[in-house]
């Protein structure tokens, strides 16, 4: 049964960029959420993949909102360009715009839902002044720039703090901000990671692991049932 309190939003780093489009249709066919597109540029990640271009690529392969995670610096040059593509969510890291209040606002003036993405060292204090103009928090559990790596077990700790902090704006407000995590999300630690506070999980090497829209659903199916258990 499918618990809307979770989104599934597979990353596509982990595809066969030689059948993207495919792989996204399959991939949301077999029961995901969101599709996340990890946009690196080897500056502010040792890594390199794809731009807007992309984005607007597969755009018409789904209606599945596109969650693009900004690993880039500077940002600001990039956010129209995504935002004409296609992309409905737009992340990105506070250490890589001079003027994080800005570059939210751009964000939104551009018609996306904005986030702040938090790497492993990086504080929740970001989220002080900023809570007004963000529509998700992302969480890094693992150091960005690849896929398949570990997750962090330090993680549910932090996930339980930015629970905590989003709860009492929720309250305080009624505004409803979204928790993301991303990284080495695999189906023996999900329903741990939703315990400590997590709504949407990033899952690339998880998921594409599967191979096909069979297997994509085989996985999608084990990550609801454990979802299911939280
Ligand atoms: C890493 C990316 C993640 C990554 C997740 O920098 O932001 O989205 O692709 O991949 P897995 O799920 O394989 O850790
Ligand atoms: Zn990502």
């Amino acid at each position: 049964m499918k618990d809307n309190r979770f989104k599934i939003a597979p990353s596509i780093l982990s595809a066969d960029f030689a059948r993207l489009g495919a792989e996204v249709e399959d991939v949301i066919k077999a029961g995901a959420d969101w599709i996340h597109f990890d946009v690196m540029d080897n500056h502010y990640v040792p890594n390199l993949t794809f731009g807007p271009m992309v984005c607007k690529a597969i755009r018409p392969w789904t209606k599945a909102p596109i969650d693009v995670h900004l690993m880039v610096e500077p940002v600001d040059s990039l956010i129209e360009p995504f935002a004409k593509a296609g992309a409905d969510y737009i992340t990105f890291h506070p250490e890589a715009s001079r003027h994080v209040d800005r570059t939210l606002s751009l964000i939104r003036e551009n018609g996306c839902k904005a986030g702040l993405v938090f790497n492993p060292a990086t504080s929740l204090d970001w989220l002080t002044y900023e809570m007004d103009k963000i529509d998700m928090v992302l969480l890094m559990s693992v150091n960005p720039g690849f896929g398949g790596q570990s997750f962090l077990p330090e993680t549910l700790h932090k996930l339980q703090e930015c629970r905590w902090v989003l709860d009492q704006y929720e309250k305080k407000t009624g505004k409803k901000i979204l928790l993301e995590v991303d990284g080495g999300v695999k189906i023996d630690n999900i329903a741990e990671i939703a315990a400590a506070g997590a709504e949407v999980f990033v899952a690339g090497s998880a998921v594409f692991s599967g191979k096909n829209y069979e297997g994509y659903k085989k996985i999608i199916n084990n990550f609801r049932k454990e979802l299911d258990s939280v």
